[in-house]
């Protein structure tokens, strides 16, 4: 079933909490590809029921004109969601701005013990606390056994287990691998505005992520950061806004390499004016 109030919402969870059945919850803004349904089959299958929901929401945008472009497709997601798994329990959430927000779309102030200062919080201002405002709203709504994020948006990841943490919500966070294209490039709504040419020139991500890995395994992490820009110096139409080596746990960009981190990847780069994020474990 569709619904497009929190108050109905609420209602449908209300019976479902009363018959006990474990909810799977998978948070989108919809554009929906096989990375989100990735999500929802490990959320059906750990779970009775799937609740999705689908929102471009608006706080967590640090730029007007990304907001705008974001690609909206909402009957289209439906359909698809209906076409995997049925409508036998399967809930689906589709507000709108004023349902959510009210009059007004503002976003909280987070703490997430330094995870936010970093990388998507460094470059993106605001973002993190949107992203929390949104869902803190959703997980009061849905209350959900267990939430289901990509590693693709790693920071993410990492900052929603913070949030359930703190806040101290009875859900369990679970990371799911990165879905890709069959050339590399990490699926996303995002890839729909890229040209048939440039979807493909962006595996050169993917590619240099690999590469990355290789090289860390014998080098340090600035040989390895310089590496990776000097690759991108190679390649004129895609920009880099940053490359990062951090610490799975902490985010933490360092120089130094300890044994007892798994370290992973973060790159973000611009190609034909559309923001592509990709991540990959080192070690
Ligand atoms: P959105 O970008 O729609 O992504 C929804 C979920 O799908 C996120 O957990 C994201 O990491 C995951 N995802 C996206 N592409 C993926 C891929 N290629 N492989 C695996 N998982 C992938 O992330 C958001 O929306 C929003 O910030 C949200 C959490 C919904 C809050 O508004």
């Amino acid at each position: 079933m569709v619904f497009k109030t929190h108050k109905t919402l609420s209602t449908q969870i209300e019976k479902l909490k009363k018959e006990s059945l474990k909810i799977g919850f998978v948070p989108t803004m919809g554009a929906l590809h096989l990375g989100h349904i990735s999500l929802m089959e490990q959320a059906k299958k750990d779970n009775d029921v799937l609740v999705v929901s689908i929102f471009v929401n608006p706080t967590q945008f640090d730029n007007a004109g990304d907001l705008k472009k974001y690609p909206r497709t909402v009957d289209k997601d439906i359909e698809l969601i209906y076409k995997q798994f049925g409508k036998t329990q399967v809930v689906i959430y589709t507000p709108s701005i004023e349902d959510v927000y009210g009059k007004q779309a503002v976003s909280k102030r987070y703490f997430y013990d330094g995870l936010e200062h970093v990388m998507e919080g460094a470059n993106r201002p605001g973002h993190f606390d949107g992203v929390g405002t949104i869902l803190e709203f959703l997980f009061d709504k849905v209350r959900p056994d267990h939430a289901y994020f990509g590693e693709k948006d790693f920071q993410q990841l990492q900052i929603v287990k913070k949030l359930v943490e703190k806040l101290n919500l009875p859900i369990k966070i679970v990371g799911c691998s990165i879905k890709r294209e069959p050339h590399g490039l990490a699926m996303s709504s995002r890839n729909e505005r890229l040209s048939k040419q440039a979807r493909k020139d962006a595996a050169f991500i993917y590619n240099t992520l690999q590469k990355a890995k290789i090289h860390f395994q014998s080098h340090s992490i600035p040989s390895t950061t310089e590496m990776v820009q000097k690759l991108f110096q190679q390649q004129p139409d895609m920009k880099l806004e940053y490359f990062t080596i951090a610490s799975e746990e902490t985010l933490v960009p360092v120089k130094r390499k300890f044994k007892k981190h798994t370290y992973r990847g973060f790159i973000v780069a611009h190609l034909e004016g559309v923001r592509l994020i990709d991540n990959m474990r080192l070690s």
